[in-house]
């Protein structure tokens, strides 16, 4: 497999605090499937988010400190861009790095309220040929409580990333079944860690890749979590099932 969003390098971010946590993170990776990772550290304007520069020095030391211990996994650069009404100007002026520097950029948005710019900020970066993905959609309350309203994004080519711990549940009973529910109606493209350490998100997915696949199926499966990731590292474009409606639940049904 191939992970699009991980916190795998070392005292950047929130995630690895040291390079030993990296490697354990690494080790786990190697054995729960995985070939290839996009390091996404956290990109947000004013939060004193380490220069582009520094994230490439970070990477380099980390692939070659891989290498000698004899660890066969290839990791790429990224950035988990916080949305903000700037983005576009940010990405053009190489602030922060697209994923693997290609046209696809993964954008976290705030967790409960919804800014009124994510529309024009998400339009305004494919305009100029950008292809952005919605980092976990699952956790924020806003599409949680209508996902018709993130569908209608799907529907004008926007992509959207699942947190495998969201489906095992790490994150609550609310944000498991909107998972679920995202899954079964073609609002998920991509399935990714985000792990941030080797405990609690790691890359320790062996029971939410069971739960992924009773869903979607084996196809869909590998899709999200090989074809599209590769195609993302090679920038080319990929295929994506129409998004379906996400019902309302009749009074009658809630006890089923
Ligand atoms: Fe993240």
């Amino acid at each position: 497999m191939i992970d699009i969003h991980s916190h795998i390098l070392p005292n950047i971010d929130d995630g690895a605090k040291n390079t030993e946590m990296s490697l354990e993170m690494a080790q786990s990776y190697i054995e729960n499937g995985y070939t290839e990772v996009i390091a996404t550290p956290h990109w947000i304007e004013y939060g004193g988010t380490p220069k582009r520069e520094r994230v490439i020095e970070v990477l380099s030391s980390f692939k070659k400190r891989l290498e000698v211990e004899g660890m066969d996994l290839k990791i790429h650069l990224g950035n988990e861009f916080f949305i903000t009404p700037n983005l576009l100007q940010y990405i053009e002026e190489k602030e922060g790095a697209t994923l693997n520097n290609s046209d696809y950029v993964l954008v976290e948005l705030p967790m409960r309220e919804y800014p009124q710019y994510v529309e024009s900020v998400l339009f305004d970066l494919q305009l100029k040929g950008y292809k952005p993905i919605i980092a976990h959609p699952e956790r924020y309350s806003f599409y949680r409580e209508d996902p018709n309203r993130l569908g209608k994004l799907i529907a004008k080519g926007i992509y959207a990333q699942m947190n495998f711990p969201s489906i095992a549940g790490q994150y609550g009973k609310e944000v498991q079944k909107a998972a679920e529910t995202f899954l079964k109606h073609n609002l998920i493209h991509l399935a990714g860690t985000d792990s941030h350490s080797n405990r609690r998100r790691s890359p320790k997915v062996k029971e939410a890749v069971k739960l992924v696949k009773d869903i979607v199926g084996e196809d869909e499966f590998h899709a999200m979590t090989i074809s599209r990731p590769a195609k993302i590292i090679a920038n080319e474009e990929f295929v994506v099932k129409e998004p379906m409606e996400v019902k309302k639940k009749k009074w009658f049904q809630f006890w089923r």
